[in-house]
């Protein structure tokens, strides 16, 4: 058992389904009427969020509490951060305190990792850095698309996934294509030239694994899914489009396009979204969106994964779910 999530590129395939049927028994916790149970109880998780977020957050102490574990919340305003500690003696002082687990997310890539060298007993969990990776939202995509494709007895493998939209900012577009490679996915990234990573280009540790588009029409046809990602202003240091009309025009997606591309494709996105930007309402909002699911399903994949490194358990006992 790992002791810690910093991406989902270090993971092996056995690992992300272990993930997946674990938080597949945790989703029925949430059913419940009373939702919790003892797994966690005497452990003790931080959530360190020094980059705003509400959903991620929100999903990580709601996951943790379900587990009985206790939760401390600190945002970058609260904590010495902002009057010139270092990061490092920040994750120091926090582990004198015992905690089991350290949700981390940050700005700035590669945190997560950098924490690791510094903390030795307490279990560091991405929960997004910088362009790097956002493994929890990857697992909870993938939760989603293999309850979707199981109502239909279709396996999570051998689907044609194409991520569309700013995908050189987007940490989940990176953790999302780890994922989908291991699975046996074809991925197919659809973006504007400026919007397309370095990394995209077929070279390094992608290569083979992916396809690159600049057409949606090209991109999207046949599709089974189609994840959808956010402009990331906050992160852009310059003009990426020429203007959102042209964007919206050229890459937005709406109903219209999908009906005649990938009529059957489901979509995803991780939110927040920019309605009428990158996702029509009514694509949002209608039966092939499954965003919803996804934010439920961010709930059981943070219940495993944080079980699973606090516990260091690969599986779940009856008793522990009961
Ligand atoms: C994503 C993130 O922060 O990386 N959102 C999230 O975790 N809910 C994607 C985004 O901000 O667009």
């Amino acid at each position: 058992m790992r002791q810690h999530l910093l991406g989902i590129e270090y993971l092996k395939k056995s690992e992300l389904e272990n993930y997946l049927s674990n938080a597949e028994a945790f989703v029925e916790v949430s059913q419940r009427e009373l939702k919790k149970v003892p797994a966690l109880r005497g452990k003790t998780v931080i959530n360190l969020f020094l980059e705003p977020s509400t959903r991620t957050r929100a999903s990580f102490e709601i996951a943790a509490k379900r587990l009985s574990a206790d939760t401390v919340n600190m945002t970058g305003s609260e904590s010495s951060v902002t009057k010139g500690e270092t990061l490092i003696d920040t994750a120091r002082t926090l582990q004198a305190m015992a905690p089991d687990v350290i949700v981390v997310r940050h700005k700035e890539s590669g945190v997560p990792n950098l924490l690791v060298n510094h903390i030795s007993r307490a279990s560091i969990i991405n929960a997004g850095d910088g362009l790097h990776e956002h493994p929890t939202q990857a697992l909870l995509d993938c939760l989603t698309l293999k309850q979707h494709f199981a109502a239909q007895d279709r396996p999570l493998e051998g689907l044609k996934v194409a991520i569309v939209g700013d995908i050189r900012h987007s940490r989940v577009a990176r953790s999302n294509i780890w994922a989908h490679k291991l699975l046996g996915n074809e991925v197919r990234l659809i973006a504007p030239p400026t919007l397309m990573p370095p990394y995209a280009g077929g070279a390094g540790a992608f290569e083979g694994g992916v396809q690159i588009f600049h057409s949606l029409a090209e991109g999207l046809e046949g599709a089974d899914v189609v994840m959808v990602l956010r402009m990331q202003l906050e992160r852009q240091s310059e003009h990426f489009v020429p203007t959102i009309e042209e964007y919206i025009a050229e890459y937005g997606i709406n109903e219209h396009i999908l009906r005649r591309y990938a009529p059957g494709a489901v979509v995803l996105h991780p939110g927040p979204i920019n309605r009428g930007v990158e996702l029509s309402s009514e694509v949002a909002d209608g039966p092939r969106a499954l965003i919803g699911n996804q934010v439920t399903n961010g709930v059981a994949v943070r219940m495993a994964v944080l079980f699973a490194l606090a516990t260091g358990e690969s599986a779940i006992s009856e008793q522990e779910s009961a």
